[in-house]
């Protein structure tokens, strides 16, 4: 499997939370630039980039109901959409901070379609699928595991939204999908359930 080492990512900012909070909307248009390998790097880092070690365990920037990690971070990339990325689909391994491979075409065409035909998705130079393994969680947590995972991926896109207000980048969360059509475009394994596909790209002034 291919793996492409992503840059670190940046614990500092020019921007505050508050005023990443306070500026932040859905912004639905793109500039026609692609993403850079830094921008890559910022918002999977956000997504589940690990912080810091905790008895062994590589513990994430978004955070986890006993520190199960249910959530997998996907990046596809439409054609033209990275300076440095292939257009295709890549996995986000939050050890080492890198990128694997998944699918080496492009998928932009098909997940559009199974996102509703959204153009938010259409536009985007690149989109953040979060997907999740939710036995991870149901194991530990048999009554609550289900609602725990849709909370981490809120939790995750959150920290998304707000990464990409910090640099100036557009991003809108999607929710109105089809699941089945996702996982198959995105030939997920069957222990994968899309969750969330986050869009991103450069900042156009109308939104
Ligand atoms: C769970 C969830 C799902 C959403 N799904 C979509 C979507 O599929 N398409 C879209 O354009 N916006 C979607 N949004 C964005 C909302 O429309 C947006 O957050 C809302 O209008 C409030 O505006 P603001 O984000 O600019 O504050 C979604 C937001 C959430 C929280």
């Amino acid at each position: 499997m291919t793996r492409t080492e992503l840059p670190d990512p940046e614990t500092d900012s020019t921007t505050s939370v508050e005023q990443a909070i306070a500026t932040r909307v859905s912004r639905r248009s793109f500039a026609r630039t692609p993403v850079t390998t830094a921008d890559v790097s910022q918002v999977l880092w956000a997504t589940q980039g690990v912080t810091h070690e905790r008895d062994g365990i590589e513990m994430r920037a978004a955070p986890s109901a006993g520190a199960t990690y249910p959530i997998v971070a996907f990046l596809e990339v439409a054609p033209d959409g990275s300076e440095r990325l292939e257009a295709g689909l890549y996995r986000y391994e939050p050890t080492g901070h890198a990128l694997e491979v998944s699918l080496e075409t492009t998928v932009h065409d098909d997940l559009t379609r199974a996102a509703l035909s959204q153009e938010v998705v259409r536009d985007a130079p690149a989109t953040i699928v979060l997907a999740a393994d939710y036995d991870r969680t149901r194991t530990q947590y048999p009554d609550h595991g289900d609602r725990y995972v849709h909370m981490e991926a809120g939790h995750a896109a959150e920290n998304v939204h707000l990464v990409c207000e910090s640099r100036n980048l557009n991003t809108c969360p999607v929710g109105a999908f089809s699941d089945a059509d996702v996982a198959d475009v995105l030939d997920l394994p069957g222990r994968l359930d899309p969750l969330y596909l986050l869009p991103f790209g450069h900042r156009r002034t109308e939104n």
